[in-house]
């Protein structure tokens, strides 16, 4: 629909006005939904959750630990089953691509395991395009959802399920490896997979941040870039969390056509635990460079209640949809 008239340059240099101009303006003086997806810049309103069937605010803290029984021996099993299909989305209001999703979302499910569990996901294609599911972790080749190795890409209409233990502890992806790769992931066939250590992690208010992009006029350049989908989203609908109360999120790069991404937070410092692998963060700070599939927990408490941006630290994706605010409550 919109092809053509929604460019990275045109977005950029109307979100220049509009962002440099700084918070204060973000709403009130934004431009109307019709002028914002053709100008760029903080749009007036996100995109009405009824609209993708997905709303990025129920993304953040929405786990999915699967239907689960215990086995003989008092191992976990867990099933999942996961549909792909075509799906029209908006990703900036006025703005519709054409998505490949799993479940009906993008990104996908957060699938959620503890460390030793028996998965067993039930991968069905009912979309129009040869699809896979290749998840990060340890498992063997036929488990692997590669082109070419075991029952390589599923094709339209056929399904496999893939069956493979949790390992190792730490937060990891999922994402389709039909060819073209590329496009397969730009098109939203990803999600996050956390694998929880036996032990646990200590309580806290856990939010899954996937940074995402999307190619809306099919130049080989991303127009839109946010997390959780959806431009802009976090400008209108802060992440709300508690002063004080220990913060976790998983975050994740699965930005395709740019080789990094990165993740800021105002006024404030948090823990880094790349992968979320090790109990000891490597690193206390306020900014995070990632390439695509990397990813990292981080931690932190508010000190203070207000609002405290946070955005990409590559700041032509921030001024492109890659920013928001935490509002932080007593
Ligand atoms: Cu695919
Ligand atoms: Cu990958």
């Amino acid at each position: 629909m919109l092809r053509g008239t929604f460019t990275r340059r045109g977005a950029l240099s109307a979100a220049a006005g509009v962002v440099g101009a700084g918070v204060t303006v973000r709403l009130a003086d934004a431009a109307t939904p019709h002028a914002s997806h053709q100008h760029g810049g903080v749009p007036a309103a996100t995109v009405d959750p009824e609209v993708n069937g997905f709303d990025p605010s129920v993304i953040l803290r929405d786990f999915d630990r699967g239907k689960t029984r215990k086995l003989a021996g008092g191992r976990t099993l867990r099933e999942w089953e996961i549909v792909a299909s075509d799906k029209d989305i908006e990703v900036i209001p006025g703005v519709r691509y054409a998505a490949w999703t799993y479940n009906g979302r993008v990104p996908g499910p957060t699938l959620r395991a503890r460390e030793g569990d028996l998965l067993r996901i039930r991968f069905i294609n009912a979309g129009t395009h040869p699809h896979t599911i290749h998840f990060h972790g340890i498992h063997s080749a036929v488990m692997d959802g590669t082109p070419g190795v075991g029952p390589g890409e599923i094709e339209v209409g056929k399904e496999f399920t893939y069956e493979f233990e949790a390992r190792p502890a730490g937060l990891h992806l999922y994402h389709c490896h039909a060819m073209p790769l590329a496009t397969h992931i730009a098109k939203g066939l990803y999600g996050t997979f956390i694998i929880d250590p036996p032990e646990g992690r200590a309580a806290a208010d856990e939010l899954v941040m996937v940074q995402n992009a999307f190619d809306t006029d099919f130049d080989d350049d991303n127009e839109v870039y946010a997390v959780n989908t959806v431009a802009f989203h976090f400008m209108h609908e802060p992440v709300r969390v508690r002063r004080d109360e220990l913060v976790r999120i998983y975050l994740v790069n699965i930005v395709e056509l740019d080789p990094i991404n990165s993740f800021h937070v105002h006024g404030n410092f948090f823990h880094r635990y790349p992968t979320g692998t090790s109990a000891e963060p490597t690193e206390y700070t306020d900014t995070v460079i990632q390439g695509q599939g990397q990813r990292d927990v981080l931690e932190l408490r508010f000190p203070s209640t207000g609002l405290y941006m946070f955005h990409a630290h590559k700041t032509e994706f921030a001024a492109l949809g890659w920013m928001g605010f935490f509002e932080v409550a007593e």
